[in-house]
C-alpha cells in the first residue's frame, strides 16, 4: 500500500541501498559486529516489501564490496556463510512474492564455490519473476565493473570513434538494468563507496543516519518523499525555468 502523501506517479524505478552500519548497530549493544550483519536481515527483507507496496520494478543492494576483504578474516568468513544460509532461508519467500534475485559482482576464486552454488540456485530458481528484481551486489565494486566492461570491449577490436557511453552501458554487469532513480545510504556515511559508478550519474542520493539494522519500509517511504521533493534536471533547466 502506498502511503497516501506519496504520488504514484513519482515512484523511483530502481532503487540503490548502500546497506551501511550493522558494526557499529551491534557495538552500540555490546555485541559483536557479526550479530549486525545478522540483524540486517529482517532489514533487506522489510525493504523489499517496502518495494512491492511501492511498485518499484529495481531494488540493488550492496551486500559486499571488492574492498570488504580488507576486514578481517572471521568477519569475512561469517559474511561468506550469512550470505549463503541467507539465500537458502529466504529464496522460496522471495520467489513466493514475483521477485527475481540477480547478483553484480565478480565471481572470482575467492568467493567460497559453496555460496557461488547458492547464488546460481537461487538466481535459477527464480529467474521467471518479473515484480521485482533484486540485485546483490556481492564482490562488486564499481571500479572492477568498468574495468571488466572495458576488457570485453577491448577484445571487440572496436574503431575507438564508435565507443560511446551505451557501448560501456550495454558490457555492464547487467545491460538491461536501468540507471538507479534513487540511492540510499544509511549509518550517516556521506560516501558511495565504489557502489554503482557508472550508473548513479544522475541518481538522486539521500543520506540517513538510521543503521541498517534499525532500517524498515518506513525508512525506504521517508527516502522516496526525498526523492520525490527533488527536482532532477540531467544538466539542463527545469520547467518553470528552475
Ligand atoms: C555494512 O555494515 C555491511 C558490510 C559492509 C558487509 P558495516 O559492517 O560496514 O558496519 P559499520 O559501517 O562498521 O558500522
Ligand atoms: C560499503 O560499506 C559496502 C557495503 C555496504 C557492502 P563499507 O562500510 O565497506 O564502506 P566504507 O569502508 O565505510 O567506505
Ligand atoms: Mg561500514
Amino acid at each position: 500500500m502506498i502511503p497516501p502523501d506519496l504520488q504514484d506517479a513519482r515512484i523511483p524505478e530502481h532503487i540503490g541501498c548502500v546497506m551501511d552500519g550493522n558494526g557499529r548497530w551491534a557495538q552500540r549493544r555490546n555485541l559483536p559486529r557479526t550479530q549486525g550483519h545478522a540483524a540486517g536481515e529482517e532489514a533487506l527483507l522489510d525493504t523489499v516489501y517496502g518495494c512491492l507496496d511501492l511498485g518499484v520494478k529495481w531494488l540493488t543492494v550492496y551486500a559486499f564490496s571488492t574492498e570488504n576483504w580488507r576486514r578481517p578474516p572471521e568477519e569475512v568468513r561469517f559474511l561468506m556463510n550469512f550470505n549463503r544460509s541467507l539465500l537458502r532461508r529466504r529464496r522460496d519467500e522471495l520467489n513466493d512474492l514475483g521477485v527475481r534475485i540477480q547478483f553484480s559482482g565478480r565471481r572470482d576464486w575467492r568467493v567460497p564455490r559453496s555460496v557461488l552454488r547458492e547464488m546460481n540456485a537461487a538466481q535459477d530458481m527464480t529467474s521467471g519473476n518479473r515484480t521485482l528484481t533484486l540485485t546483490m551486489a556481492f564482490n562488486y565494486g564499481g571500479r572492477a565493473e568498468i574495468v571488466d566492461a572495458v576488457r570485453e570491449i577491448a577484445v571487440l577490436g572496436l574503431n575507438p570513434a564508435q565507443i560511446t557511453d551505451r557501448t560501456i552501458s550495454r558490457h555492464l554487469y547487467h545491460a538491461d538494468m536501468p540507471d538507479p532513480d534513487l540511492v540510499i545510504r544509511t549509518s550517516g556515511e556521506y560516501r558511495i563507496s565504489n557502489f554503482l559508478l557508472w550508473q548513479i550519474a544522475y541518481s538522486e542520493l539521500v543520506f540517513m543516519d538510521t543503521l541498517w539494522p534499525d532500517f524498515r519500509r518506513e525508512h525506504l517511504f521517508e527516502a522516496v518523499r526525498f526523492y520525490q521533493g527533488r527536482r532532477r534536471r540531467y544538466g539542463g533547466i527545469a520547467e518553470g525555468g528552475q
